[in-house]
Parts: structure tokens; C-alpha cells; sequence
């Protein structure tokens, strides 16, 4: 039989999935696409790991670099990181390889100089389990999709944060001890920041505005806010209001601009994304034609993320070549990235305020002032630092009038700490 040969660098948690999925699946995946798939080779820094996977010595390379002088097909780059990830990316490139990687971070930085230079090599650069992990999204984009106008997209595509902000809203406990739970389950890396700051959020809905949208999405054009500052308080508000509180990607072309923005979202308790709970991600994504589609799944993990670099391999092997879209590499017309100054959005508001007569007088009227109207409002008569909980959330409104509204408000005497404010979604 025919075959395809793969070199595997990077056998962390992605990459030991990718060995275990490829030998242990290695029967239905050759009997489905009547090809067989040979590992190469398997790049890591722990040669005993790889040993311990049942990977013959000879095939065992200490060194990524080391490993793209070994002859194969496809290089798969599971690294991590964008420095030397990226330079063995480059390289296996300009030795004309075709490319698999899970590095979303990658991507949303350095994607344009990389598929341009793939497309000029002639060789795949597929990326699927880089958003979404398990979920097939990039494959429903570049071809479930294909002939639909894009409209808008809402993912919840961080486990991490979702858990957290699982836990928090299901056990009422504070972002702390929620972060120190999934550390201890090993949902959250040692270092979090990517997850609970909304980066990792950010680069991927950066590669799935590029797939959409036809122009270049990179992190800086994210607006990009993390869940640090979220409290159960909120999550209990916004409760009694209707809402829960989601760290929401979204991407969408409003007046021919393309906004894209990722940050603790409120959405209706009752719609579907609501209900995506602990590590599971989903992405809501609308087609001119098509209308709303969804796709849920486990977005991290090593079997699930396996699943899709190995779907990216197939792909390989039967042919599909398929590059991000064709008019990302032609000049002309793109659509501009909306500032955030300029979203347009419902906003929640809790202010902190003293108990007195004329407290709700005085912030009303600074709203007013700058053309924001009040949807609903509530006092709490629960003490916070000293203050009581006022809580307003408005008709869509212009973000810099909010903005500057919340300055002159909180300089108010009746006005005891900085207020809080989230964005709100009626998706
Ligand atoms: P890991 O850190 O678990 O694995 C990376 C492995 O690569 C480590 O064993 C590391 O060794 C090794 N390595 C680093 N540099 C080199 C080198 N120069 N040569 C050979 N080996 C090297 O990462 P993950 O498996 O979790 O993630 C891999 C990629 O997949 C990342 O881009 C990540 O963003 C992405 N991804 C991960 C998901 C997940 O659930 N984990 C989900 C979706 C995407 P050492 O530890 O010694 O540095
Ligand atoms: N850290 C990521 C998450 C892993 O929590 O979703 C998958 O990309």
C-alpha cells in the first residue's frame, strides 16, 4: 500500500495523542483512505518519553532541527511557542514539506508570512486543531461553509477560562480558588496568563476572522479583555438579570467593518452557549444562506486534539491541499478593523455607591448626558466595601460614551470604588 511518511516534533500532550492515535488507529484510518500512514520519525527534547510510546529508537531524534534532515512527507510541529516553532515551520517549508501544527499562537502572528510562503513552496499548511481543539470548526469554515458570506461568529474557545467561569457561577467561589482548581485538575498550564488574560482566545478567533473575512487577523487587531476581574457578586447579578457570564470570541462585520473582540461576555441564560459548561468549547457561526450552525466539543486535550492534527494528515495523504482562502493574497478592498472605542453594545454597570437619597439622580443623569439609556436597574442591599451595589444595564450604547460616562461617574463622592463594567450579547 502507498504511504504517507510523517515526522512528529514535539511529543508533549498533543504530540504523544498524534503517536498513540496514528499506531493505535493506524487499521481504520489506512482501510478508510486506502493509504498507510508511517511515522518517520518523533522529535523531543525527553528521548525516553518517546521510548515509552513504543517508538523505535532509530526513529527517535533529541532535537527538532536535528529531525527535518530525516526524509518525510509531512512535518507536524507541536512545539509550541512562536520562536522555534516558527523557525522550524520556515524550514520545513523551504524544504518543501507540507506542515501540520496545533499553534494557534503561532498563527495569529506570524500566519501571512507563512502561508505565503507555503503557497509559494506548493506545499499544505493545516492548522485545524489550532481552534477548537477536537471540534472540526476550520473544516466546516473552508468547506461545510464555503459558499456562505460569513456574517458573524461567538466561541467560547478557552477551556480553561470556561471552567473557570463555570465553577465560579455553579459553586459561587472566587476566581482564585476556581484558577487553583483547574491548575490541580491540569486544565490551566502552570502559568495561565494566556488562558484567564483571553490570548489564547484571541489568537483563535484572529485564524477564524482570517478564514472568514478575507484579510489578515492578527492578535493586535483583537480587542482583547481576560476574566481576572470577574467576581461571583457579578456572576449572581447578572443571574437575576437574565445573563451568565462567558469569556466570548467574537467576530463580526458590522457596517462593512470587522469588529473582533474577546472579553467576559453576558449572554442570555437560555441560548445554547449558555449551556457550554467546564472544558467543552463551542462556536456559533452564521452563514448568509446557511444561517446559524453550531459546533461543540472538547477544545483541548491530548485525544482530542490528536483527532484533528491526524485529520489535518489525511487531508494530506488523499490530496486535499487546501490553502486559507485565495483572496488573502490579493490586494484590493478588506475590510476595516473597527476601533473599540466604536462598538456599539449593551453594557451591565455596577457601580459602588454609598446609601443615600439622589445617588441613582446623579449617575442617571451623567448616562443621559452622554446619550446612554437605561434598560434596567437594581440596588442590592448588600454591603461592598463599605457600599452598596447599584446595578444598571443599558440599551445598546457607543463604548467611548460609556467610557467617559464611567469616568466622570466615578469621580462622584457618592461613588466609593471604580465601577464595574461588561459588555452584553443578546447573540
Ligand atoms: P507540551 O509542552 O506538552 O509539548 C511540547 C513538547 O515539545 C515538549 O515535550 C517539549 O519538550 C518539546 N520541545 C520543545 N522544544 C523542542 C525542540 N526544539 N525539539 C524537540 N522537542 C521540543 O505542549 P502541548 O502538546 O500542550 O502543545 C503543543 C502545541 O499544541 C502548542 O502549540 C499548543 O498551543 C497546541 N495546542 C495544545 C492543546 C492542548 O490541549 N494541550 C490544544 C490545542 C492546541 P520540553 O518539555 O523539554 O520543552
Ligand atoms: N489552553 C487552551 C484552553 C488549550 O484552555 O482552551 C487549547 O487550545
Amino acid at each position: 500500500m502507498e504511504s504517507l511518511k510523517v515526522g512528529i516534533i514535539g511529543c508533549g500532550t498533543v504530540g504523544s495523542g498524534v503517536v498513540k492515535l496514528l499506531t493505535g488507529n493506524k487499521k481504520v484510518i489506512s482501510e478508510r483512505i486506502g493509504k498507510d500512514i508511517e511515522i518517520a520519525f518523533v522529535a523531543d527534547r525527553d528521548v525516553e518519553k518517546v521510548k515509552r510510546l513504543g517508538i523505535p529508537e532509530e526513529k527517535i531524534v533529541d532535537d527538532g532541527f536535528k529531525a527535518l534532515n530525516i526524509e518525510c512527507d509531512v512535518v507536524v510541529e507541536l512545539i509550541g511557542g512562536t520562536t522555534i516553532a516558527k523557525d522550524i515551520v520556515s524550514l520545513a517549508i523551504e524544504k518543501g514539506k507540507h506542515v501540520v501544527t496545533a499553534n494557534k499562537a503561532l498563527l495569529a502572528d506570524y500566519g501571512e508570512e507563512l502561508f505565503k510562503k507555503a503557497k509559494k513552496k506548493g506545499v499544505s499548511l493545516k492548522f485545524e486543531a489550532s481552534v477548537g481543539g477536537g471540534i472540526p470548526v476550520i473544516k466546516a469554515l473552508r468547506e461545510g461553509l464555503v459558499g456562505n458570506r460569513i456574517k458573524r461568529i461567538y466561541g467560547i474557545i478557552n477551556g480553561t477560562a470556561n471552567y473557570i467561569l463555570t465553577e465560579m457561577t455553579e459553586k459561587g467561589i472566587t476566581f482564585d480558588e476556581a484558577l487553583r482548581k483547574a491548575q490541580e485538575l491540569g486544565y490551566a498550564e502552570a502559568d495561565p496568563t494566556l488562558d484567564v488574560e483571553g490570548y489564547d482566545a484571541a489568537h483563535k478567533i484572529a485564524i477564524l476572522s482570517t478564514l472568514s473575512f478575507c484579510r489578515w487577523v492578527k492578535t493586535e487587531n483583537v480587542y482583547v479583555r481576560g476574566i481576572k476581574d470577574i467576581t461571583p457578586v457579578d456572576i449572581e447579578l447578572a443571574r437575576e438579570f437574565g445573563y451568565k457570564v462567558k469569556l466570548l470570541a467574537i467576530s463580526k462585520l458590522v457596517d462593512e467593518e470587522l469588529e473582533v473582540r474577546v472579553h467576559p461576555t453576558m449572554i442570555p441564560e437560555d441560548h445554547i452557549l449558555s449551556n457550554v459548561n467546564g472544558v467543552f468549547n463551542a462556536c456559533l457561526i452564521e452563514g448568509d444562506f446557511v444561517g446559524d450552525t453550531l459546533y461543540y466539543g472538547k477544545g483541548a486535550g491530548e485525544k482530542p486534539t490528536a483527532s484533528a492534527v491526524v485529520s489535518d494528515i489525511v487531508d494530506i495523504a488523499i490530496g486535499n491541499k487546501y490553502f486559507v482562502p485565495e483572496c488573502l493574497f490579493k490586494e484590493g478592498d478588506k475590510p476595516k478593523i473597527k476601533a473599540p472605542e466604536e462598538f456599539i453594545s449593551s453594557f451591565y454597570l455596577r457601580f459602588t455607591a454609598v446609601d443615600k437619597p439622589g445617588v441613582l439622580a446623579k449617575i442617571s443623569k451623567i448616562l443621559a448626558d452622554y446619550g446612554i439609556s437605561i434598560k434596567m436597574a437594581l440596588q442590592k442591599s448588600i454591603n461592598i466595601n463599605g457600599g452598596v451595589p447599584v446595578v444598571m444595564t443599558t440599551h445598546p450604547a457607543c463604548k467611548s460614551n460609556v467610557q467617559k460616562a464611567i469616568e466622570e461617574i466615578d469621580k462622584l463622592d457618592v461613588i466609593l470604588k471604580p465601577t464595574f463594567v461588561c459588555m452584553i450579547e443578546e447573540l
